[in-house]
């Protein structure tokens, strides 16, 4: 083959924004997470409402006396508002996320706790052991003054590690102590910052060198399709606001996430304006446009309720931008930020079902947003797949609207990856540009990063349109999948980036300022493109027009070849992986992973599987 480069040409600019990431609480990426707080269900608040699995002692146990969680008028505040009542002398042992608190030898770690008593004075003592009671830090002492809530510290030194750490905390003498908001951070967060987040998984995204932050989600957002755009805002079920998310941390409410746990709202707006400060990249967030996507198809008709989330996200904005004396600008200050955080970009709506329902929600929003912030450019979005009718309408709305930006999102096969290079070619130059603000090639192989990249030369080629883009999920915590692939995996102790990690990381640390145009002679059609790594038979269109093929590894050798006609036992155990049923025209592969169940009827196309092998069409 033989490429062309012409040197002497200036392609399309490519935007300073081009490359960035998309956080959101999912695979519990926050709370046990990317949160460095170490203490899982520190305010008592888990409730089987967040998960059935779940009860106010979730990560606690007693070690002595008979501790109860409580909810009446001695709450430490209207938001938090279950706290431990603990007879004296008694104790109870925190148990950390996953398999326990992960604690490093030399490192320091702050405890606190707010905490009152029906004494004149209560001694207590937080320790951190191992499993077994062992003490791997100097005990932290404190003395409980009287019946107002107040808020106890101290730093522990460990001597020794344990990867299965327990914290327990105990009260002496007679009568009862009550305690809230038990809490335990490495003193090194990321940058130090206090509340801050887990060091490795913070220098992990900065490493990408992200040039936005897309948060809070995602479905996240459209959490007031069942959880009530109205709930009091203490309620576990109400859906995802800034408002609940910001101000002092025991003072915050805690949620039933749109994913099915508890989420603190410790990462909250401030925390994610910090951070992406911190990493240099624009804040993007997103707020609900009270109508639901993520597959559920209603609208809120409340004009009332509809007015009240276009004033909060005016709020937001002033929260975010506003001088230090405005009514949010005040809130952010007193949160140890007193400059502006200088967004510039708000998107409305994820993921929309219902386009013109949506539209007609996202123009109030926008028309407030520019009547008072025209500086800030509001984002609409094009549904939840790459095309079709949803999309389309979206699309035609946003462009007669004269929307800048429209958010796409899609999910795709690896061959889909490779056959849509030229996607964006052909879209409207004089038309909205492309925030790609989700996409992933589904599975975190070695493959999928490669059709990634494969594609990331498309948008770049198209960069006059495409201005910003970010894989999707950013986060996994190995032990609650919900998700994949994703970018970035983690548990206790590890982090680690998939292969796609890497292809971003690559294109995000190389951003061009311009494409240099080029051709290539020889380029292979789609249908002799070798497809080694997948058995991508949606590279071909449907099974009736493909109806002789051969499967054969990346190296040449074939594995069988195949009519289609009938029930072929050749499909069994292809390569050792999954099993296959071939049945009148019906194709059904079922991955021993189950990770890659997939069906192709009729004219569906394939959806892509994984057999670590290559198939070329024969007839
Ligand atoms: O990235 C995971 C989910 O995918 C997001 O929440 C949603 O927007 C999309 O469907």
């Amino acid at each position: 083959y033989t490429v062309t480069v012409d040197v002497n040409a200036h392609g399309a600019d490519i935007a300073d924004t081009m490359y960035g990431v998309f956080f959101e609480d999912i695979n519990r990426a926050a709370d046990g997470g990317l949160y460095a707080e170490l203490v899982q269900n520190r305010s008592f608040e888990y409730d089987t409402a967040d998960n059935a699995a779940y009860t106010p002692l979730t990560g606690w146990a007693p070690r002595a006396g008979n501790p109860q969680v409580v909810d009446d008028d001695g709450r430490l505040n209207a938001h938090n508002r279950r706290y431990l009542r603990l007879p004296l002398p008694g104790g109870i042992i925190n148990a950390g996320y996953n398999s326990g608190i992960v604690v490093e030898k030399g490192r320091k770690y702050d405890f606190s706790v707010w905490a009152r008593t029906d004494r004149a004075t209560t001694p207590l003592t937080a320790t951190l052991t191992d499993p077994a009671g062992t003490q791997l830090a100097a005990p932290v002492r404190a003395t409980v003054r009287g019946a107002a809530w107040t808020r106890y510290t101290g730093t522990f030194t460990a001597q020794t590690a344990a990867i299965t750490g327990r914290l327990l905390v105990e009260g002496g003498g007679v009568g009862t102590l009550a305690l809230d908001m038990v809490s335990l951070f490495p003193k090194d967060t990321y940058r130090n910052r206090p509340n801050g987040m887990r060091r490795d998984l913070a220098e992990k995204i900065a490493a990408l060198h992200p040039e936005f932050v897309r948060f809070p989600g995602g479905c996240l957002v459209n959490t007031g399709s069942h959880y009530g755009y109205d709930a009091p805002n203490w309620e576990r079920r109400r859906s995802y606001q800034w408002k609940d998310t910001i101000g002092p941390v025991e003072q915050r409410s805690t949620n039933a996430n749109f994913w099915g746990y508890n989420q603190s709202y410790g990462i909250g707006y401030y925390e994610y304006f910090q951070f992406a400060e911190d990493i240099g990249a624009m804040a993007l967030p997103v707020v609900p446009a009270l109508v639901t996507g993520c597959g559920q198809n209603r609208a809120t008709d409340d004009p009332a309720l509809l007015q009240r989330h276009v004033q909060d996200t005016l709020d937001l904005i002033e929260f975010a931008n506003g001088p230090a004396d405005s009514t949010w600008g005040r809130k952010r200050a007193e949160m140890g930020h007193p400059e502006p955080f200088g967004l510039t970009h708000l998107a409305v709506g994820n993921e929309e079902n219902l386009p013109d329902a949506y539209f007609e929600r996202f123009v109030r929003f926008r028309a407030a947003i520019e009547a008072r912030y025209p500086e800030v450019t509001v984002v609409g979005n094009a549904g939840p797949d790459d095309s079709g009718a949803t999309f389309d309408r979206l699309w035609q709305l946003n462009t007669d609207a004269g929307v800048d930006l429209v958010d796409e999102h899609y999910y795709n096969s690896p061959t889909w990856f490779l056959q849509n290079n030229e996607r964006y070619d052909s879209y409207d130059r004089a038309g909205p540009k492309v925030f790609l603000g989700e996409y992933a090639s589904q599975d975190n192989r070695f493959y999928n990063a490669l059709t990634e990249a494969a594609y990331l030369t498309g948008l770049e080629r198209n960069a006059d349109v495409v201005r910003l883009a970010s894989y999707a999920p950013l986060l996994s915590n190995e032990d609650y999948v919900q998700w994949r692939p994703d970018l970035i995996w983690f548990n206790n102790r590890a982090s680690w980036g998939s292969a796609s990690y890497e292809v971003q990381r690559l294109f995000m640390n190389n951003v061009g300022d311009h494409v240099v145009p080029s051709t290539a002679t020889g380029t292979p059609s789609q249908e002799d493109r070798p497809i080694s790594g997948a058995v991508g038979l949606s590279t071909w269109g449907t099974a009736a027009a493909y109806d002789d093929v051969r499967v054969s590894t990346p190296d040449g050798t074939e594995l069988f070849a195949d009519d289609f006609s009938g029930t072929d036992a050749d499909w069994t155990n292809i390569a050792g992986r999954g099993s296959w049923a071939v049945t009148g025209g019906a194709y059904v592969q079922s991955d021993t992973a189950a990770e890659n169940t997939m069906v192709m009827a009729g004219d569906t196309a394939w959806q892509d599987y994984d057999l670590g092998v290559k198939a070329t069409k024969l007839s």
